[in-house]
């Protein structure tokens, strides 16, 4: 994985992941394949293909293929385009919570897995992220602002997909369901890091004229967050639920 910030994310999700020989493996939601490359660097010797399916192809030009990945553009609100029992091991990251059908994909992962099949859906609780700095109601609003304004490539928003996630497997009894949480934490407020990134994507909100901030409080919240960094009281805190299930 050569993206420094998702490097300890990843150790844990693949901690997780038992791949028998000559796996086939999917990512769904993959952008530009980011954990697809990574789970073959992991297990070179075990992947036989894999193949990573995103609504859009925009990113798929930033892919550095290595064989065997294949991108397909696939809309996973809908039956999805595989045949049954195809995979051993289905990955999703951050994709759920822009599914209008949760429970029809739920249903898809079921039956695009092999018997003893494996799906692992990483989810950010986006309710859950925090910053610590000065203004306290400042910097809810912006965080909850972000959290629940619904960006023009979703079909759907729930910032507490995170949370729900294994309710939206579990409740469907095709899986036995396991989750655990890993919960980034950074003191440091600088750029390459999810805090950092995370504060200049909700610039997006006054950008695009959301109503949801306005470009006076975006500005005031980057300088607490800077502010904090410089008192070296600075915390961010960001939970991703690892949502685990074997397939029934
Ligand atoms: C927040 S990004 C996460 C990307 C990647 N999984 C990661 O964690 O680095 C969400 C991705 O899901 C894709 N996506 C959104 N709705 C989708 C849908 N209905 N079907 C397939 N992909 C979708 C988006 O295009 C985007 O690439």
């Amino acid at each position: 994985m050569n993206s420094f910030k998702y490097k300890t994310l990843f150790k844990v999700i693949s901690e997780q992941t038992d791949l028998p020989d000559n796996a086939v493996i999917a990512d769904l939601g993959c952008k530009d394949a980011t954990f697809l490359l990574a789970f073959q660097e992991a297990f070179p010797e075990k992947i036989k293909s894999a193949v990573g399916v995103d609504i859009t192809d925009k990113r798929f030009k930033d892919v550095k293929h290595k064989k065997p990945i294949k991108l397909k553009v696939m809309d996973c609100s809908k039956k999805l385009k595989f045949a049954d029992n195809t995979f051993d091991f289905v990955f999703t990251k951050d994709m759920f919570e822009c599914v209008s059908d949760k429970d029809l994909l739920v249903r898809e992962i079921h039956r695009i897995l092999k018997p003893g099949g494996v799906v692992i859906s990483v989810n950010c609780d986006w309710d859950s992220v925090t910053y610590n700095g000065e203004n306290k109601q400042l910097i809810s609003k912006a965080l909850q602002a972000y959290a629940v304004t619904k960006q023009p490539w979703m079909d759907d928003l729930d910032s507490w997909i995170g949370r729900r996630m294994y309710g939206f497997f579990n409740k469907s009894n095709l899986f036995e369901s396991s989750v655990s949480v890993y919960n980034v934490v950074e003191t440091d407020f600088t750029e390459g890091t999810f805090g950092y990134d995370l504060s200049m994507d909700i610039a997006w909100l006054y950008k695009e004229n959301t109503g949801a901030l306005k470009e006076k409080e975006y500005n005031e919240f980057i300088d607490n967050l800077k502010s904090a960094q410089n008192k070296g009281l600075y915390i961010f805190s960001k939970p991703y639920y690892i949502y685990k299930g074997i397939k029934k």
